[in-house]
């Protein structure tokens, strides 16, 4: 047996797979996101740690025999927090998180740099780890010089489970100090955010082990052990690996808190100036590239919240199929954009609401309005050269049939949607702690979990939506700044 665990931005979620990559069980638990300040999104590690002795609990408690033959863990986690620790491993301040803006200007300091793009192969965006270490320098010096160690969110639990500090290629590549092409961190870009190498962890790719869990947990989970821990990864390099997205022309669209645009890559081939990510893939000699927007179901979420609902509810009042694109137009801005903007201090918004206008047609506003800014996404990525003729459908959101019919339409692609459970990046890091034991070739166990349902464009009403998406797209200039 073999446990992904996925440390998400909403919750933690653990599965339990046997040799033959079948999901015998999962558990989840969920755990705050503060948002003290507006552009400000925090966590405290303690309750990621909190959430993972649930699942393991949980999981021990349902299949005690199963768990008892566990070999390895693997483990996937939003990309781009800093946690922060002193000289005695201490937790210094609340995480910052990768939808945390409040570096905006020092991101935009350290971008200017024509080192920091040449070396890393990205814009050196707000949420990255790089300005949030440079911003706490200046806002709490005192914090900033107890830092002895940086540790990205899953390998801050990582650290917890085994007592080694290490990380993964994939997370690695979200921090602005890292050299992409060599999959390696870069001494240059460390210095910059007045950084050094000796508070870096230890990078291994995803598939490598990196340690053991810690004799104390083997006994509190019922685990009879050893089990290795493997790198794992960033929670859409894993996700990838979970989709079977390794090579050139394989894709996947996730809606999830964030929204991605993944199209893996068998060489590095940046291009930052699109504002589209290049990092290193999960796995030895891939990479992939992406297009990230702030706010996909969070944008959903936000909306039930202020509604006083749920988002399942306002989603099930919407029909399968879509009928036109609504006059009411939603920016999804509500954390600011990435790609294609790189805009931290952009705000969303809903323009053209009339007195008829109701919670029905805001939802079908705000569904569309993400599907618009990932169409932006699906342009910055073919400005690269990428050409995606279908894509995985991932993430909470594309349980939404209406959403998916958006999406495929605008984007002109099939969309493959699993037609059983979605576990998405919590699959793939137990795929990838199965690849040491060297029992399956790495293609076999990373294969596409069909069955899928394919949701395709409907071309009857695709003008219709590109019209509205063109509208959408002018209206950025209207709001910025
Ligand atoms: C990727 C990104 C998000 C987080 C969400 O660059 O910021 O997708 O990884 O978990």
């Amino acid at each position: 047996m073999f446990i992904g665990l996925d440390l998400g931005t909403s919750g933690l979620k653990a599965v339990l797979v046997s040799e033959d990559g079948a999901v015998v069980a999962s558990a989840s638990a969920t755990y705050p996101n503060a948002h003290p300040r507006p552009g400000w999104s925090e966590q405290d590690p303690a309750d990621w740690i909190t959430a993972c002795r649930s699942v393991m609990h949980d999981l021990g408690s349902r299949y005690p025999d199963a768990m008892r033959s566990v070999r390895a863990i693997g483990l996937s986690g939003q990309m781009h927090g800093a946690v922060l620790l002193d000289a005695r491993d201490q937790v210094l301040r609340p995480a910052m998180l990768w939808n945390d803006t409040r570096a905006h200007a020092e991101a935009a300091r350290l971008d200017a740099d024509p080192m920091m793009r040449r070396v890393t192969g990205n814009i050196v965006f707000p949420g990255f780890t790089a300005p949030k270490l440079v911003w706490v320098k200046s806002q709490d010096p005192e914090v900033f010089q107890a830092v002895r160690s940086v540790l990205l969110p899953k390998d801050h639990l990582r650290f917890w489970l085994t007592g080694d500090k290490a990380t993964d290629a994939s997370d690695a590549s979200g921090t602005a100090w890292f050299d992409v092409a060599r999959r390696d961190w870069s001494a240059d870009a460390l210095d910059a955010s007045h950084m050094r190498l000796d508070q870096m962890p230890q990078v291994f790719e995803g598939s490598q082990v990196t340690g053991q869990l810690r004799e104390a947990l083997l006994s509190e989970w019922g685990l009879s052990g050893p089990v290795d821990v493997v790198g794992g990864g960033g929670d859409n390099a894993v996700a990838a690996c979970a989709a079977g997205c390794l090579s050139d022309g394989q894709g996947f669209v996730s809606l999830g808190t964030s929204g991605v645009l993944l199209a893996a890559k068998d060489c590095y081939a940046p291009d930052p100036d699109t504002a589209v990510h290049t990092f290193c893939h999960a796995l030895p000699d891939r990479w992939y590239q992406m297009g990230v927007i702030l706010a996909a179901t969070d944008s959903l979420n936000w909306l039930a919240r202020t509604l006083g609902t749920e988002a399942v509810a306002l989603v099930s009042a919407l029909p399968d199929r879509i009928g036109g694109p609504s006059d009411l137009i939603f920016l999804p801005y509500l954390s600011g954009d990435r790609t294609p903007h790189n805009d931290a201090k952009v705000r969303g918004g809903f323009i053209g609401l009339d007195i008829s206008h109701t919670a029905q047609d805001m939802t079908q506003a705000v569904l569309e309005g993400v599907a618009y800014a990932l169409t932006d996404c699906h342009a910055a990525l073919e400005g690269t050269g990428t050409n995606l003729t279908s894509l995985v459908a991932l993430g909470g959101g594309a349980q939404s049939t209406f959403w998916c019919e958006t999406l495929a339409t605008l984007l002109g692609v099939p969309l493959q949607r699993p037609s059983g459970a979605d576990h998405g990046a919590a699959l793939g890091a137990a795929r990838l702690a199965m690849i040491p034991s060297g029992k399956a070739p790495v293609e076999e166990i990373m294969a596409a979990p069909g069955p899928f349902d394919t949701i395709a464009p409907r071309d009857d009403v695709r003008d219709h939506y590109l019209m509205q998406w063109n509208r959408y797209r002018r209206l950025y200039d209207a709001v910025a700044g």
